[in-house]
Order: C-alpha cells, then structure tokens, then sequence
C-alpha cells in the first residue's frame, strides 16, 4: 500500500495483526484541547495533539478569532487570551468537515460580543444545526443560517447570555458542549439534563481548568467563570482510531496486539464491551488516571457470534458503528442494531453507506430506519466501494478488505485525513 491516495485497494491479510499499536490522539479532546486553551489566560502546552484535517480546522478558527497557536507535530502551544480576550474574524471561519468544530464554536460565539459567520464543505452545510442553534438562541444569542437557521452557514451575534434549563434528548456531546461553552459566559446557570450520559470530555477539561461547574446525578450545570488559567497536559490516543485495529486482530489468524496508552473513558468504550459479549478475546487494564482514564487494550483471535446493540449503549459506540458492523459480518448469526438513527445525519448517511457498500461486498444486510440487521456469516466476499466521502466508512471498508477473500477497492479515500491522516501508512505496518 501507498500514501493514502484517491482510489485505495486493500488485500486479504496473508497473516495475523501482531505487536504494538498507539493510535493517534483523540479526535474529540483534541477539539476541546484547544478550545478551553484559548480561553485560559496564559500558555498551555498540549502534547499528543491529532494533526488531522477537522482539528487542524479548530486551530485555523480559534487563530481567526486572535489567538496565538504554534503547532510542531503533535504538541501544540496554545497563548490563550482569556474569556474575554477573542476578537472578530476578518472573514467567514471554514469548518470544513468538522461538526464538532461548527457546533462547540457555535456555543464560545453566542458568548462573544461581535458577529461571526461559520461554514464549512458541502456534507457538514447539510447537517442539522437546529439542535444547537434553538437553545443558544433561548440563551438570547441571534443566530441566523438556511431553513430557518438549520443549516450552516450559521451568522451569530453573541453576548447577553443568560443561563437555561435544557433536557439533551438526543444524547448529543456536540450540544451538551456548545452549552456548556456559552454557559461560561451566561448570567446565572446554565443546567444541562442528560437522560443518556453523552461523551463526558468537555467536563473533564473543564474540571481541570477549574471552570465554574459541578455535576449533580444527569445534570451539568455551569455558572459563569471569572478566569481560567493556561496549563500543560497530555492528550489520550483516540480509542475510536483503535477500534479498527482491534476489529482485524480479533477477526483474523494468529493475532495478538497491544493498544497503547488509549483513552478509556466509560463513555467512548461501549464498542470494547460489545465485541466482548460477541466473544471477542479482549482484556483492557486501566493504568493511572489523569483527568482521563487512560490504559491499554490487549486483543487476540477470537470467534464472535451476533448479538444486538440499542438504547443506552448508542451514544457509548455511536462512531465505532460503521467498524461494529464490519465485526458483525465476520461474526456468526444476526446483528441487531437499533435506536441508532443520529447515524443517518453524520459525515454521510452511515446506516445507508454501510448497509449499501457490505451489500456490495457480498454479506447479507437488512437496513432498518434506526438501524439495520447483519446476516453474519464469517464472510466478506469483496469488491469495490465508495467511501461516501466519510472517513469512517472508508476505515471501516479498509478493514473489511483485510478480512475480505477477495479485497476491497476503496474509492476516494483522501477523507480519512479528517481524522487520521496516518491510517494507511499504520495499517501497511500491521498488516505486511
Ligand atoms: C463528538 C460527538 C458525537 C460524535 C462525533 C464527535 C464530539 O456526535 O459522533 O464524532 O466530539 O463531541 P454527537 O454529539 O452529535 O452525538
């Protein structure tokens, strides 16, 4: 395999996936890294930052908005300018891909007392705004955007923000951290109901930034801080990137690896204890805890067998489903996934990409409105596929052409760069 190039053909694995493995660092705190950074007062130093395209455009908007950013290749030194310390933006900020760039920026902006434009590439101006645009505008921001501002480009107008009550039905990180943002900067408290424990990142770092908030059973409530200061730490490796890896090494022969320093936050490894109660031969040892539990992952060669995946468990693995699904083809028996319909207004239609592309490749898919049955039969003939212009449908057909009989040709692949420029260049090491 070459440098990851528009068209990407993937081989069957000739042997197991052996040795050591450390993914690259998480997407998701990577984003927040930056974000909470630029608004301390002072230098924070963040090490195992993701270099990857959607992270890369948080760097761009948060320099937009006049804060000093040094990048090497993973650290990045970040010269915050303080709550209230952004500027205007001379010009519209681009997101590119980036939902979580658009909408946690979306909910810092409401604070801000100027006017901001945010766009981004044709699949992130076709996602849903609405969810995080009508509660920051009950906060008392003006946001406006097409379709009665659901869709970006999204104009806001910050600043008089006061505090709300908001039940985060959807179970959505994206929101709950908008809020969250815009409540540093609101009168009174900000409370955030979760009746679905969402990805819990933006809390960590507040705490260890020593923002205004405190956790009360399902509730985040923010109060407004006064100040918050720059500090130095360490970005845990993305367990999202590594739950590709994990997928070949449990389905092919003689495998044995070993994932190394990966975050494992409760609320990202709901797909580890699915592929366990699939049969999956995984043991994970927790090491010491920094403001996120991090340790290593330890999987062999195993034989899974069907199971289903709903409710609570969704928002624990709801970007490792497209991977889950390519477990549940080499599995035997059916997959039942349900209450999973957030999927359809991701990068691509996922539930659509994944169905559609595994059918081509020969396994036996029932698409459902929430979901979708897979008929596993420890089989994936091949073939060739799009990748929907969606990174994760792209890594996950990769992975499928390892485990295929006949490989996988994957067409335009260039957006795996949104979060994980290094993907192919890993998998050459793991499986040559
Ligand atoms: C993310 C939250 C999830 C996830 C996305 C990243 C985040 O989206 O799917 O890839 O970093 O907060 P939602 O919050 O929209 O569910």
């Amino acid at each position: 395999m070459s440098q990851a190039t528009t068209k990407q053909l993937i081989k069957p694995l000739e042997a197991g996936i052996r040795g050591v493995y450390i993914p690259p660092g998480d997407k998701s705190i990577s984003h927040r890294a930056v974000m909470i950074a630029s608004l301390a007062k002072g230098i924070s130093r963040i090490e195992n930052f993701l270099p990857a395209e959607d992270c890369i455009h948080t760097i761009e908007a948060m320099q937009a908005l006049g804060v000093s950013i040094r990048t090497g290749k993973t650290e990045v030194e970040v010269r915050g300018v303080g709550l209230n310390g952004l500027k205007p933006p001379k010009k519209e900020i681009d997101c590119g891909n980036s939902g979580t760039t658009l909408r946690l920026l979306a909910g810092i902006l409401a604070g801000q007392p100027f006017e901001t434009t945010l766009t981004g590439d044709a699949s992130l101006t076709r996602r849903p705004m609405k969810r995080v645009v009508d509660p920051l505008t009950e906060m008392g921001a003006t946001i406006s955007g097409a379709e009665h501002g659901n869709f970006a480009p999204l104009t806001i107008q910050g600043g008089n923000l006061r505090g709300i009550y908001f039940n985060n039905k959807l179970s959505s990180a994206q929101v709950k951290s908008a809020l969250m943002f815009a409540g540093l900067y609101a009168e009174g408290e900000t409370v955030i109901h979760e009746p679905v424990l969402s990805r819990d990142h933006t809390e960590r770092l507040f705490e260890l930034f020593k923002a205004d908030f405190e956790k009360d059973g399902n509730n985040v409530i923010v109060r407004p801080s006064k100040k918050l200061a720059g500090l130095d730490f360490r970005i845990p490796s993305d367990p999202s990137s590594a739950a590709f890896f994990i997928v070949a090494a449990i389905h092919s022969e003689d495998s044995f690896l070993t994932v190394k320093d990966v975050c494992l936050n409760p609320t990202r490894t709901g797909f580890l204890e699915v592929l366990k109660r699939m049969g999956a031969k995984i043991e994970v040892k927790v090491g010491e805890s920094d403001y996120e539990p991090t340790g290593d992952i330890k999987c062999f060669t195993g034989f899974l067998r069907g199971t289903a995946i709903s409710g609570k468990m969704i928002p624990r693995l709801i970007d490792e489903l497209p991977i889950l699904m390519v477990a549940s083809a080499m599995a035997s028996g059916d997959t039942v996934i349900s209450g999973a319909k957030e999927l359809r207004v991701k990068e691509t239609d996922r539930i659509h990409a994944m169905c559609a592309n595994l059918k081509a490749l020969g396994v036996g898919v029932t698409e459902r409105e929430d979901g979708c049955v897979i008929h596993g039969k420890a089989f994936i003939r091949g073939g060739t596929v799009p990748s929907f212009g969606d990174h994760r449908t792209a890594m996950s057909m990769a992975i499928a052409g390892l485990l295929s009989q006949e490989g996988v040709e994957i067409e335009d692949v260039d957006c795996v760069s949104t979060s994980y420029p290094g993907f192919f260049e890993d998998l050459t090491a793991f499986s040559s």
